[in-house]
Parts: C-alpha cells; structure tokens; sequence
C-alpha cells in the first residue's frame, strides 16, 4: 500500500490499445471468424455489437499474451506493480490455471509438496499433471457448521520438520469462508529451509488494497500467488493473475508452465477486464472495500436478530483459530429451521432471486464486495426474516456428523491413480477401494475424495447425503464411482503392503 504512484496506476495500456484498434477501419482476414461481429447473431444482439467488436485476435496492434512485448508486457508491469509483486501474469483460464502453473513450475514428479487436503480441485488437478506428491496436512474443522478451516500453523511446521527435503508448501489465502492463517510466520520458517510458498489467493485477490485487513500473499513474501481478480477485484469471469515475488522461481519456469496448459487464442475481453479491474482497485479499492465490510457488519448485527439464523464474522472465526478473517464472507448458519443449507440457498433464488454464493448442509455464504449495496443487503435481511418466519420450529435437531476423519487416506500420489486401469462400480460397492476421481459438492469445489485416496464407509455416506440434497455432486460417473482395478493394476504388489496395512489399521474401528 506504500509507495502509492496513482498517476501511473491511472493508465491502462491495454484497453487503450484495445478501444484504438476497434475504433480504426480494420479489415480482419484473422480469426475470430465473427470478424468484428460481423455476423447475424442472437446473442450479439442481446449483449451489444461492441462486445463482438472487441473480441479480437489482432497479433499486430494488441500483443500476444503467450509473448508479451508490448502492451500486455506494460499492463502485466502496472499489476505486478499494484499487487506489490515483481511478475504478474495475466491469466484468461481463471486462477484454476494459475494453481495449475504454479505446481507445474515448481514441482517436478515424486517432489513433495506440503498442501492442506482442503484444496480447492485445480490443486488436485496440478498433482496429477505434474506428478509431485503431497504431504497433506488436515484443515480444521468446524463441527457446527460442517466446514473445514485453515489447518494449524503447528501442522504445517510439523510437516515442515518431518519433511525438509519438500520442494514447496501450498497455502489458501483465505479459505472460501474467509478464514486466513499467520501466513508471515509460516512464509519465514519455509523460506529458512529453502521451501517455496505458494498462495491460493481465489478469494483474497482485495487484501492488497484494504490496510485494515489481511495482508496480501506478496505482502507476506509468499513466492508465487494466484488471485481471482473476478471473484473479488471486479474484473470479467475467468480472468485471475499470478503474481511472482523474488528469485527462488523464474519466468522462464512459469513461462514455461503456461505454455503446456494456455489457450494460444486468449480472450481480449478478459485482458481488457483484468488492465481496467486493476486500475479501480488500485484508486478505489480501499475505500470500497470498506464500505464492503461495513455492510458485512451491519448484515451481521441484523442477521442475528432473527431468530432462525446466527450470522459470523471475524470473532466467530477467530475464536475457532483462525489468525485472521476477511470480513469481506458472511457466513449464515441455520439455527432452527426445518430446512437445510442447499434448500435455503434453493428458496434464496427461486422465491426472492437472490443469489448466494454457496450452500453447505448448515450454512450459505454470501459474498459481499466492490458490487454490493445497502439494498442487496436489505433483500437479503427481508427474505431471511419471511424465510424464519416459515421454517423457524423450536427445537429443532440437526444431525450432526461428527467425522472421525473428514478425509481418507491416501495411499499413491492423485497422478498414479489417474493413470492406474480404471474400474467403475457402484457407489455401494467402493469402499476400501482406491479412488481414480475427485468427487466434490461445487461450489466450493473442495474434494470429499481425490485420486489415490481410499474409499471409507464415511466418505460414501457422506457422498450419498450430499447426493439427497440439492447440492450439485461433481463426479466422473452419475451412479458409479471410478477406482483403481487391483486385478490389472502393475502397481499393485509395490502398493499392497500399504493397503493391508491400512485394511489392519481399520479391523477395530
Ligand atoms: C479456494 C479456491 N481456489 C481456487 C479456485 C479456482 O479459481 P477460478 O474459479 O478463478 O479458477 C476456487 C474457485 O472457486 C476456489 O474456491
């Protein structure tokens, strides 16, 4: 937030490039074959001929986003700059892409990486891509809400400790709920051993602009992060960027990265989005993201004058341990209610046309940030209250699952899993048996089960009491899960001391 240079942070090189070319009398012989929308389209109809104007190619006049050297190079620059970062790379594939590039660059086959197991997908997918193996550490979790938190700071040391020869340490900045560990502590102990950090910043893409709040991943000396600027920065869907701070990666290494898993047809749309989100941050982000968590805390104190609903913010998380929140997440637990959290995110939409940001089995969450005001939340207090009014029924119990363990173990890395022979059996029919899939209610996307994990009896109830409610299940098969075939599997007699050592462990459960 120091070293403020607005007058350069009020340029935005690449839209201005992008308006110049659309306003001169090209004639495009390059894909996008709509050419400049010229094309009868329902679509361009609704949403504007401007949109399809914009929508270029245009290799001579506005760069290339796989070479940069000119103006996506100088828009690139004005957002490292703003972010505190010395790199950033614009991503058009979402922070998905990001999370991808970051394992991708930094961490070869069979090297450790140390990751809390509730990662969003895209971590699990840069496992199988990169074929790095993961030291996972377990979250916290929140019995009452049935919501994972950030893992202990002690875990991710003492994992540290057991496993010095890791090439790197995956941190999620914040967690989808808001919660935010002391990530400068744990930035020093890995930096001391040569450890690189690397930052899920999804949904904290804002921290760098607000200096009331959580301190951004590149603030914190985190070497690489990956931030949603669509999520929270106000910029187009699918548009993030990576950040790079310091010398322990370089740009050849994430370069290289984005060349295996880009489009070579990026969206110009999204660039022009990311240059423009960039500068509103940077001149206004701090005081609407204020107004943001004014908001929150005025939802918050209403919220929890009705009964039926507890509403929790920054004490709740912080008494549960977190480090520290993001007040942008405004979490709203059931209390009460003959509903539960995916029937209510259900009514939100159909009944009032309010659209939360997700539901859990006792929760919803709401997002408020730079596009959020005083009437959203005012409808949003009003259908709560009718919504307590209807459901609202003293006394009512809510099953409480208590997991043992909310995550199965994991016996081969998510990459030898992947590519193990496939056999696909009822869900019934899985238990002990390894998983080739990531199965997930989304959003959030966190995985209940991922590649090289084992199928416990808890897993499939749980998989079967999402499949009840309204959540939407992601899985490979909509019955049947898909597992590893032992019968075929070359692997299997290097990996069967392993099972029948987890078979022994559970005879007594
Ligand atoms: C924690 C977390 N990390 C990463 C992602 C991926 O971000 P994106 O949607 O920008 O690809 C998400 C998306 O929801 C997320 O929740």
């Amino acid at each position: 937030m120091e070293n403020r240079n607005t007058k350069e942070q009020e340029k935005t090189p690449y839209l201005d490039a992008l308006k110049k070319y659309v306003s001169e009398d090209v004639c495009p012989f390059d894909v996008p074959g709509h050419h400049m929308g010229n094309v009868q389209n329902d679509f361009k109809d609704f949403i504007g001929e401007m949109t399809y104007k914009c929508d270029v190619n245009a290799p001579r006049g506005l760069d290339n986003l796989n070479h940069p050297h000119g103006v996506i190079c100088r828009a690139q620059e004005l957002m490292a700059k703003a972010f505190n970062a010395d790199e950033a790379f614009f991503l058009i594939n979402g922070t998905s892409a990001g999370i991808m590039a970051m394992i991708l660059a930094t961490c070869a086959a069979h090297q450790k990486i140390i990751v809390p197991r509730n990662c969003h997908k895209s971590c699990i997918n840069g496992l199988v891509l990169s074929g790095a193996r993961p030291i996972f550490i377990s979250p916290e979790y929140d019995f009452d809400l049935e919501i994972s938190n950030q893992p202990r700071i002690e875990d991710y040391i003492r994992a540290i400790d057991e496993n010095p020869d890791a090439r790197a340490i995956f941190v999620i900045h914040p967690t989808y709920f808001g919660a935010v560990l002391d990530l400068k502590k744990l930035v020093d102990y890995a930096h001391e051993r040569g450890i690189l950090v690397l930052a899920d910043e999804a949904h904290g893409c804002h921290f760098g602009f607000n200096k009331y709040g959580p301190k951004s991943a590149m603030e914190l000396g985190c070497d690489l992060s990956a931030a949603s600027l669509h999520k929270t920065g106000g910029s187009l869907t699918q548009s993030s960027v990576l950040l790079r701070k310091g010398d322990r990666v370089s740009h050849y290494e994430i370069s290289k990265a984005f060349a295996l898993i880009n489009t070579t047809s990026p969206s110009t749309l999204l660039i022009a989005s990311l240059d423009s989100a960039r500068k509103f941050l940077y001149l206004h982000g701090q005081e609407k993201i204020l107004e943001a968590i004014n908001l929150s805390r005025y939802a918050i104190d209403e919220i929890n004058k009705i009964k039926g609903f507890k509403a929790h913010g920054k004490d709740y998380f912080t008494k549960q341990g977190a480090y520290d929140y993001d007040e942008t997440k405004l979490v709203i637990e059931l209390d009460n209610l003959d509903i539960d959290g995916f029937t209510l995110y259900k009514i939100l939409k159909d009944k009032y046309n309010i659209q939360m940001e997700l539901a859990e089995t006792y929760v919803v969450l709401a997002i408020i940030s730079l596009g959020s005001t005083f009437d959203h939340i005012k409808r949003l207090i009003n259908a709560l209250k009718e919504i307590a009014f209807n459901h609202y029924k003293e006394g009512v119990k809510y099953p409480k699952y208590h997991y043992d363990n909310p995550f199965p173990k994991s016996i081969v890395r998510p990459r030898t899993a992947y590519h193990a022979p496939l056999k696909v059996v009822p869900l019934e029919e899985c238990e002990n048996l390894i998983s080739k899939e990531s199965i997930m209610i989304y959003p959030p996307g966190i995985p209940l089960i991922i590649p090289g994990e084992i199928f416990t009896k808890e897993i499939i109830n749980r998989i079967k009491q999402y499949k009840k409610t309204n959540a939407t299940v992601l899985s490979d098969y909509e019955n049947d899960v898909s597992v590893i075939d032992f019968d075929t599997w070359d692997l299997y007699e290097k990996h069967k001391k392993d099972l029948e050592e987890y078979y022994e462990s559970i005879k007594n459960r």
